[in-house]
């Protein structure tokens, strides 16, 4: 199975007093030509879509995703607004009026003040699932016992089957740059607990940092990918990457570990 992951594009309103507004877009609408290329099975979208949550910045990230192929596969970063981005990007949100059939929900019973934007895609070789690491106003990651209990539920489901997690905060310390990334310590332990307990827990993939990382982490692997944005990506080799965004490519066969794969997206 083939995965493209993208994360971090902190699209701006197209009306925006930024100089990066189109810089990002075009980013973004890079990352998506280059992965239907590729013909993925799967593209997930690890939070951070948009810079403040406004409608307007929504919307124009839905006008960029919508050319994408694969099914799309998004969780919250903590600039997100869980509301508007249900409302803006699922197939029947109220402003939902360009189609996006490729857009999943994950769980079409999520009510409409959901507090965690959380789902199990089964529908592929490998399983899917989506953690919900955000709470309003909170910049810090939110693990809590509701969500911890959840996905120990859901991993205990299909015990055999080879998944893949995808979160917005990595659960771990990143050297001098991310350091106590969750509100409270225990909620990144509890989920480093629940991996160590799941084998079948191929690897943790994670934005918010900004810059690539690729580590052992609770008996798994855990991958940070750079943001899609180039304007707020960190420690990437300009002189490779000449300011080309980057996207991930994660293949995983049977009986074979993960491999992952930063691709810098041609000129
Ligand atoms: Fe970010």
């Amino acid at each position: 199975m083939l995965i493209a992951q993208i994360s971090d594009t902190h699209i701006l309103a197209p009306t925006a007093d930024h100089p990066s507004v189109e810089l990002r877009a075009d980013c973004l609408r890079q990352c998506v030509a280059e992965i239907n290329a590729q013909q993925p099975d799967a593209v997930i979208f690890t939070g951070d879509t948009v810079q403040t949550a406004q409608v307007e910045e929504y919307e124009y990230l839905r006008e960029l995703l919508a050319p994408l192929e694969a099914p799309l596969y998004v969780v919250p970063g903590n600039r997100d607004d869980k509301r508007v981005l249900q409302a803006v990007l699922l197939p029947n949100g109220p402003l939902s009026n360009v189609p996006l059939s490729n857009i999943h929900k994950g769980n079409a019973n999520l009510p409409d003040n959901v507090d965690s934007l959380q789902y199990v895609v089964d529908e592929h070789a490998v399983r899917l699932i989506a953690i919900d690491s955000t709470a309003v106003g909170e910049r810090k990651g939110v693990f809590g016992s509701e969500r911890q209990s959840w996905l120990e539920t859901v991993l205990s489901e299909k015990p055999r089957q080879p998944t893949i997690l995808f979160i917005h905060h990595p659960p771990f310390d990143v050297g001098d740059h991310y350091i106590g990334g969750y509100r409270r310590q225990e909620d990144a332990d509890a989920l480093a607990d629940i991996v160590q307990r799941h084998p079948q827990v191929k690897a943790l993939l994670c934005g918010h940092v900004h810059r690539l990382i690729d580590r052992a982490w609770a008996g798994s692997r855990a991958v940070v990918m750079p943001s899609v944005a180039v304007d707020l990506r960190k420690d990437v080799e300009e002189a490779t990457a000449k300011n080309r965004p980057i996207y991930m490519l994660h293949q995983l066969s049977d009986g074979s570990d993960l491999s992952s794969e930063a691709r810098i997206v041609s000129g």
